[in-house]
């Protein structure tokens, strides 16, 4: 089974979501270790509640930060890497090191609201659908290839909290979804920015 390594910078609900998942033998990839930018993100909690090994590594000094970081996903055996709620954005120390093997989740229908409070964006503009999407990282903000999105509807009493709630329960789902693709090798990003989801059918063609 491959290994990764989920790095947060706050709650962790999407981590925990995996981490779960994993418990439940629900996740076909072991989350080996979970790495946070800040020290008291309350998400290393509860990753250590589920007896995952957690990191504090500073990345205000974004590249020996990211540096630390890959000789850490090595040293664990981690394949790829996840951002679940990390609020920083990469440089290409660390995503050349993982080429096409660092997903991230944003709560829009990118590319739709990226960046910060991404649910209060899509009401401020009065959007009748949002949602959440798993996609590939590059080096610009909430940028690189959609892998999955799943549609959430916008309604006419939504506060923040309420939408971001709802989004949030699509997301615990849909992050699943994704490391389970990428960790049986069920996504091909040969033809460029496009991401193919491989069916078992088109799987066996390209073996
Ligand atoms: C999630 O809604 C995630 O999609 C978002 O931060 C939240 C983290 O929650 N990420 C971004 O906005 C990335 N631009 P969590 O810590 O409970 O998983």
């Amino acid at each position: 089974m491959k290994k990764f390594i989920i790095l947060i910078s706050g709650r962790g609900s999407n981590m925990g979501a995996l981490l779960k998942a994993y418990k439940e033998g629900h996740l076909q990839a072991e989350p080996a270790l979970v790495i946070s930018n800040r020290s008291q993100a309350p998400g290393l909690e509860t990753a250590r509640s589920f007896g995952v090994r957690t990191e504090f590594i500073s990345f205000k000094d974004g590249r020996a930060g990211e540096q630390r970081t890959i000789e850490l996903a090595r040293e664990v055996g981690a394949e790829f890497i996840v951002l679940a709620g990390f609020m920083r954005v990469l440089t290409e120390t660390l995503i050349n090191a993982f080429p096409n093997r660092i997903i991230n989740i944003h709560p829009s229908l990118l590319p739709a609201f990226p960046g910060l409070h991404a649910q209060k964006q899509a009401l401020d503009y009065g959007v009748r659908v949002s949602g959440c999407t798993t996609h590939f990282v590059n080096a610009g903000v909430d940028t690189g290839p959609t892998i999955q999105q799943r549609v959430v509807e916008v309604k006419p009493d939504d506060t923040e909290e309420t939408l971001s709630a709802r989004i949030l329960a699509e997301e615990h789902g849909l992050i699943v979804e994704t490391v389970n693709l990428l960790a049986t090798n069920r996504l091909s990003t040969e033809e460029g920015r496009e991401v193919t989801v491989l069916t078992a059918d088109n799987a066996d063609e390209r073996r």
